[in-house]
């Protein structure tokens, strides 16, 4: 499957080999929402005419010594929030919103996280692939995608033909409530832990810990059926996290790495299957913040070469993922969740894409890619009432896209798979607000990109300089994302 689409897009890539951009262009998004991925005037070579705006310098180093990470690709998560509301679309709305959401006439997106049963955002009741009423079944017998699953599987599958590059990640949010301490999904945050004989109170011996292995087996082996490999997991969203009101389930960090290093890895080499394992999945502010994912490394890491990292610290502080760098220069970082409340700023999307791009991430995906009109469905016993997705379902059959969609489509459309980023410097916040952040990008054509973001109301006039000795020039307009594309260096 994989392997014909990759030739696929291939065949039809030489044949649309794009001409070699030769001038420079300019796209921007506003808070005042009057641009949308609009073109705006183009920067100029040399120092230009700042008129009376102030004025602001960036410097990027496009030159091999200032090549950083390799982009995997930007999204969002596909919920059953996501699966419901885009299913009440007519089918050609709903080919016309994916096309937009895929390909590179829209946002180009190319990394998709969806959820492994259900989440925060699914409506009731909650379920996982195989709840068996609530009783043992270590055979797995009884796993079944359900509808909501095979529903969910057949919207990555379209997602998938329309973008080749596109990865997926899994992520449960619980295990089946029968593997659990406490027996149920959601409801009771007491011994809210897998029974793997870890854990006090456990079976003794490794307790369920090869069912939830098998698991995750049989679940991407009925997604591989239905057309949809899935590239990557998680054993736990959130793993730090215990609620009663939704899904969780505790796994501590040691636990998570004999899980992987003695069940889930095994399990799924042994069933031939080459999705990878990606670590943690959860906050940057932990009391050590580095010490769970460097565990999970440090046990697992013959099946762990990233770490997945969640946005909701108090003061998030994304130089995390750089101290994390420094120690790990081969292990991949990704910013796998962040939330995008309709009473966000205008510019919460775009602080939670440039912080993770700027400390070595490779890829960024928002909660959640689509709700309905009243940002659910979701679960009445707690789930998120304000999640809004980058896209709102109106009840009248239309679709809006919301400012964080085009907040995100300024990177992800212009700094496409493969792309590398680049070291620059230059960026600076006021503690009242105002500054300017940027990340540039050397993409696989050859063309530069600069994402810059205007955080003060006003104009400004920025100039930029290369490494490779050219320096650009011109206006980013007032509180908005802006992104330059710069012809190949020559
Ligand atoms: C940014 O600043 C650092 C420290 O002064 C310097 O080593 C680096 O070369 C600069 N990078 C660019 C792209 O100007
Ligand atoms: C929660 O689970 C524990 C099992 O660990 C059980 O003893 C307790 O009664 C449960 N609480 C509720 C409210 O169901």
């Amino acid at each position: 499957m994989r392997t014909i689409a990759t030739l696929l897009s291939l065949a039809v890539g030489s044949y649309a080999l794009k001409e070699r951009a030769v001038s420079a262009s300019a796209y921007s998004s506003n808070s005042a929402g009057n641009y949308k991925i609009s073109s705006v005037t183009a920067p100029v070579q040399g120092e230009g005419d700042p008129g009376s705006s102030s004025t602001w310098r960036l410097t990027i180093d496009d030159t091999s010594s200032g090549h950083k990470q390799t982009i995997l690709g930007f999204g969002a998560a596909v919920t059953d929030a996501t699966v419901e509301s885009f299913n009440t679309l007519s089918d050609s709305k709903l080919q016309t919103l994916l096309n937009d959401l895929l390909t590179d006439s829209g946002a180009n997106f190319a990394l998709m996280r969806h959820t492994i049963g259900a989440s925060d955002l699914s409506g009731d009741p909650s379920y996982t692939y195989d709840d068996n009423g609530g009783s043992e079944d270590t055979s797995l017998s009884g796993f079944s995608l359900g509808d909501r699953g095979t529903s969910m599987a057949k919207i990555l599958a379209s997602m998938k033909s329309l973008q080749a590059d596109l990865t997926i990640l899994g992520s449960p949010w619980s295990a089946p409530g029968w593997m659990k301490l406490n027996g149920v999904i959601d409801g009771n945050t007491t011994d809210n832990n897998l029974n793997d004989g870890y854990l006090s109170g456990g079976t003794g011996k490794s307790g369920y810990a090869s069912a939830f292995a098998q698991y995750f087996v049989k679940y991407i082996q009925a997604y591989q059926n239905l057309g949809v490999s899935i590239d990557a997991i998680t054993i736990q969203n959130e793993p730090l996290n215990s609620q009663s009101g939704y899904p969780t389930m505790y796994v501590y960090a040691d636990e998570s790495a004999q899980l992987i290093k003695n069940f889930i890895g095994p399990a799924l080499s042994q069933a031939n299957l080459n999705t990878k394992i990606w670590a943690y999945d959860h906050n940057t502010e932990f009391s050590d913040v580095t010490s769970y994912p460097q565990t999970v490394i440090n046990d697992a890491a013959q099946y762990v070469d990233s770490v997945a990292w969640h946005c909701y610290a108090t003061n998030v502080d994304w130089t995390v993922l750089s101290s994390f760098h420094e120690t790990n220069p081969n292990v991949n970082q990704y910013m796998t969740e962040c939330w995008t409340p309709s009473s966000g700023s205008w510019n919460q999307a775009a602080d939670f894409t440039m912080g993770p791009l700027q400390n070595w991430a490779a890829g960024v995906a928002a909660w959640t890619l689509g709700t309905d009109s009243s940002d659910g469905p979701h679960l009445s016993s707690g789930g998120c009432g304000t999640c809004t997705g980058l896209v709102t379902v109106n009840d009248d059959g239309s679709y809006t896209f919301e400012t964080a969609y085009y907040m995100m489509a300024q990177f992800s459309k212009f700094i496409p798979v493969g792309a590398t980023i680049l070291s620059g410097n230059g960026s600076y916040t006021y503690s009242g607000g105002g500054g300017v952040q940027s990340v540039a990008s050397l993409n696989p054509d050859g063309t530069r990109s600069v994402v810059i973001e205007n955080l003060f109301d006003n104009d400004i006039y920025l100039t930029l300089n290369t490494k490779s000795g050219e320096e650009w020039s011109g206006d980013i307009p007032s509180e908005s994302v802006t992104t330059w594309v710069l012809p190949a260096s020559s």
